[in-house]
């Protein structure tokens, strides 16, 4: 039995990876979130589904004050770490925020985790390091051209990672996701942004009648149907690749870069029709300009993380639109929406 640190595990994807961990193994975590964006509910949920297992610390990224003792305390086998600001809109008007949470409390989380010795860190990046690719699918080898600040924060730790690869007591895996959606089966996660801004947990809620209308943001993209095209996964493959990454970087001590996608580009009309279709919804749909910032095609190349972990997404669209629809239902229903 191992024990980690899941830093940004009371957010949606941390969460869900948290769960993932319970459900497949016998260890246990420390989550470490300040709810800036995380939810107690979820560190609640996950208490009660698997109780002793899981200790929570209420703290900043990297707050010395507050892992040092903690660290102290405690043998720590690696670190997840989840805990970054992702809105891509928010980050160019608000950049400090982004450079700060995501640079700067993470480069401290990394100088206290390699002060105790702990050597195994895996790193949740993202496709936004590519800015507007030039081939698609995109493959890890392309350039790294941030078009947004998150993207270049991401970018950011990237480097610094990568200038500490040479020291023994570190190896890293860099997990460039694409774009996430659903929760888990049983439902004791699940999604919620404050603002929301993705696409899916929106179209979902504007099915339940919570909105009046889903604007749909562009609709003269170089694309098939004119709406830009993006990679879905779910959120279950993803955590499911990040046991793996940890496993890799292990047993071979060497550091990783992969793209987490599926390989299959889903259209923004693709996608809701879908929602339309698994909720029985005909929703309106209001025709809008491109949102700033959004490059018009992202799809993944999938192809190292088939080598290099043994992984590929298994969940389908339809699949990742089910369990959203469950998740805000359930919410719905215990009047928390
Ligand atoms: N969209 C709409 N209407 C909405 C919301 C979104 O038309 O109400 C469109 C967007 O314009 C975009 C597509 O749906 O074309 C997907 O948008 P999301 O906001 O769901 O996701 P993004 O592709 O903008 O970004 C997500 C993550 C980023 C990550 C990126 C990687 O939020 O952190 O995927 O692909 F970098």
């Amino acid at each position: 039995m191992s024990h980690f640190l899941v830093a940004g595990g009371a957010g949606y994807i941390g969460s869900n990876f948290v769960k993932y961990l319970m459900d497949t193994s016998d260890h246990e975590v420390t989550l470490i979130d300040n709810l800036s964006t995380g939810r107690m509910e979820a560190v609640e949920s996950l208490k009660e589904q698997y109780g002793s297992r899981i200790f929570f610390l209420k703290s900043d990224l990297g707050d010395p004050e507050k892992l040092h003792p903690y660290l102290h305390k405690r043998t720590v086998d690696g670190v997840f770490h989840f805990g970054a600001f992702s809105l891509v809109g928010e980050s160019q008007y608000d950049p400090m925020k982004y450079y700060y949470n995501n640079v700067a409390c993470t480069l401290s989380l990394l100088k206290i985790i390699l002060e105790h010795e702990i050597r195994h860190f895996v790193f949740s990046s993202s496709a936004a390091v590519y800015g507007i690719p030039e081939k698609t699918p995109i493959t890890e080898a392309a350039e790294r051209k941030p078009i947004n600040h998150y993207g270049k924060t991401k970018t950011m730790i990237e480097e610094v990672m990568e200038a500490l690869s040479g020291r023994e007591d570190f190896v890293y895996a860099s997990l460039r996701y694409f774009n996430v959606a659903g929760t888990d089966e049983e439902l004791v996660v699940g999604e919620c942004h404050d603002p929301e801004t993705h696409l899916i947990p929106i179209a979902v809620k504007t099915a339940l009648g919570l909105r009046d209308h889903l604007a749909l943001f562009g609709t003269d993209y170089p694309t098939p149907d004119g709406t830009a095209v993006r990679d879905y996964i779910h959120v279950t493959d993803l955590c499911r690749a990040h046991w793996a990454a940890f496993e890799k970087i292990r047993k071979a001590n060497e550091p990783l870069t992969v793209n987490l996608g599926s390989a299959r580009g889903y259209s923004v009309r693709e996608v809701l029709e879908t929602v339309q279709r698994v909720t029985g919804s005909r929703f309106r749909i209001l025709e809008e300009g491109r949102r700033p910032g959004d490059p018009p095609v992202l799809i993944a190349s999938s192809e190292k993380a088939k080598k290099e972990l043994g992984w590929q997404a298994e969940r389908s669209l339809e699949e990742m639109v089910t369990s959203a629809w469950a998740w805000e239902k359930k919410r719905s229903e215990d009047g928390l929406l």
